[in-house]
């Protein structure tokens, strides 16, 4: 690669370099002790097969935030699971410090706990990809301006070809 043909190509490739963290609220109530990484994935060819992947059913769903029963706004956690042709599902949102390249993170959604309840569904028949909807959930992190609720719905929001 001898020159970046566009800041579209740069950000594509930061998302493709993205490393996932562990992220620990999802499966906090097991209680088992000791973490496991949610996407499962050791293989960086893995990660770019799991990215590549076409998206078709797509919830977008919210979590309470702290045990209240209600979900309000900025009091809850919102973010998209996506399922795949072969059936499975991964949850794809952001928030501060998930990432590291990118505050939009994609994990296992087997980790999810009960609490997250879906919104709002849609089918995307494959027309994007896990990838697709990293890029939309977007790279930065604001509390106010770009939050977990702001990523959710840019990613329900992409136009279907
Ligand atoms: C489905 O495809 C994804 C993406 O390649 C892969 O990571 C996952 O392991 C596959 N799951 C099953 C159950 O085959």
């Amino acid at each position: 690669m001898s020159t970046l043909p566009s800041l579209k190509m740069a950000s594509a490739l930061g998302i493709f370099l993205l490393v996932i963290l562990v992220h620990t609220e999802a499966s906090s109530s097991s209680g088992k002790g000791g973490k496991s990484f949610p996407h499962d994935m050791t293989l960086q060819s893995d990660l770019t097969k799991l990215y590549n992947s076409p998206v078709y059913k797509v919830d977008r769903m919210r979590q309470p935030i702290g045990g209240l029963s209600f979900a309000l706004g900025i009091l809850s956690h919102s973010g998209v699971r996506a399922t795949l042709a072969n059936g499975s599902q991964w949850l794809i949102h952001k928030g501060d410090g998930f990432g590291r390249s990118s505050q939009t993170v994609v994990v296992n959604a087997k980790h999810m706990s009960s609490d997250w309840k879906i919104i709002e569904t849609k089918d995307f028949r494959g027309t994007k990809t896990i990838g697709d909807f990293v890029k939309a959930g977007g790279t930065d992190y604001n509390v106010i301006f770009d939050n977990c609720h702001f990523g959710s719905r840019r990613m329900m929001d992409q136009k279907k070809k």
